[in-house]
């Protein structure tokens, strides 16, 4: 019987949630991470929330030898691959450091699970392959045209493995495009904790209101949006989650498939709704000036959340108040991360 999900990344944000909804949905998951972005105290967080923690094997998902291992000695039926670097700015400072972290690690991964017989593939995909985008919502069928190396990482990968399903029979692989994930699990044990400066508006407004950092700098006030600032597709984490726990059910009931899907509410939110959300569920003032634009962004999208529904049957369910109280339970909890 082949029972374990292998979830790359495990350790990381959005890898530890969908633990938990994978141990919800009655699926093992085995947790491969290199720790390099995470901390294994993740595990004991876990087993409180699901009962047991998943196994840990800390490695590298280059490490072809380590793979073969692993699915020769493990029943793994399916795997789920966060694994991969994520901050835009350094991907443009270090971009071979990107593309062989994120490209050639999905690519290992994918040979090692061709040779194991194992086909079935969820990748953690993202918006970031539309680039500014014509309209919003974006379609899946939208134009890609990422705007730094991070975001072509993610779509290479896509083709790569668009490519390996036309060349031989039975692969199941969904690429999930994820919109903005914020929010935490509702226990407020697990949660996002960014080394250093946090990059994105979430960690960072969190810190404000707990005391970290004196003000929030919203990057520009003067966008073609209802009130002047940058408009998103935030979408709780432990929705994404249970987005990946559809995409393995389907996928696994397919004798083979190839999708594409985004994962967002198909709402867009601006920088001051997210900001006035935190206050109301943190009870703190988030003190803010608005400053200029930064460099690259994309004044306002969302994401078209139809065929999420559609072919998985998976649609958002919490609000942007909730995204905000549940990242409150978890800052204010671990105002050190773990
Ligand atoms: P994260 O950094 O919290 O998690 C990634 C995990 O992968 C970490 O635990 C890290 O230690 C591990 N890792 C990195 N490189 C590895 C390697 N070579 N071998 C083994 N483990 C490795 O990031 P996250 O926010 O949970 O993102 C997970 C995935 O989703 C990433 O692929 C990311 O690009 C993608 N994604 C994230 C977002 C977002 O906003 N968080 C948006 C779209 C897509
Ligand atoms: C960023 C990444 C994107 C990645 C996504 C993950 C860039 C250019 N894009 O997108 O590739 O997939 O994170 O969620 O980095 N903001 C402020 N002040 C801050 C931080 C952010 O006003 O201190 C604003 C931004 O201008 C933007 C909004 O908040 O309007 C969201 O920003 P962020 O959380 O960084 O996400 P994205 O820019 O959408």
């Amino acid at each position: 019987m082949k029972n374990y999900v292998l979830v790359t990344g495990g350790a990381g944000y959005i890898g530890s949630h969908t633990c938990v909804a994978l141990a919800a949905a009655g699926y093992t998951p085995l947790i491969l991470d290199n720790l390099c972005n995470s901390s294994a105290k993740v595990l004991d967080r876990l087993a409180t929330i699901s009962g047991a923690a998943p196994r840990l094997i800390e490695g590298d998902v280059r490490d072809r030898a380590l793979l073969d291992r692993v699915f020769a000695q493990e029943p793994v039926q399916a795997v789920i691959h966060f694994a991969g670097l994520k901050a835009v700015g350094d991907s443009v400072v270090d971009p071979l450091l990107y593309y062989d972290n994120n490209v050639n690690g999905s690519l290992v991964l994918a040979a090692a699970m061709r040779a194991a017989g194992v086909r079935t593939l969820i990748f953690s995909s993202s918006a970031t392959v539309y680039g500014e985008p014509d309209e919003s919502p974006i379609p899946e069928s939208a134009p890609t045209r990422p705007a730094n190396p991070y975001g072509r990482s993610k779509l290479m990968v896509e083709e790569c493995l668009g490519d390996l399903y036309r060349s031989e029979p039975g692969w199941r692989i969904a690429l999930l495009r994820y919109f903005n994930p914020v929010g935490a699990h509702e226990s407020g044990l697990i949660g996002e904790h960014p080394q250093g400066k946090p990059n994105n508006l979430m960690p960072f407004v969190s810190q404000v209101a707990v005391g970290t950092r004196p003000e929030l700098v919203v990057h520009g006030g003067d966008y073609p949006t209802p009130d002047g600032t940058g408009v998103r597709d935030y979408v709780h984490v432990m929705d994404l989650a249970e987005g990946h726990v559809a995409a393995l059910r389907h996928a696994l009931a397919q004798p083979q498939a190839l999708l594409t899907v985004n994962l967002g509410t198909g709402r867009g939110c601006s920088v001051l709704e997210v900001v006035q959300a935190f206050e109301r569920a943190s009870g703190r003032p988030v003190p803010r000036t608005i400053g200029p634009r930064r460099p690259g962004d994309v004044p306002a999208y969302w994401g078209d959340p139809a065929a999420a529904a559609e072919v998985l049957g998976w649609q958002a369910r919490r609000t942007l108040d909730q995204m905000c109280a549940d990242s409150w339970r978890w800052q204010s909890g671990n105002p050190e991360g773990y």
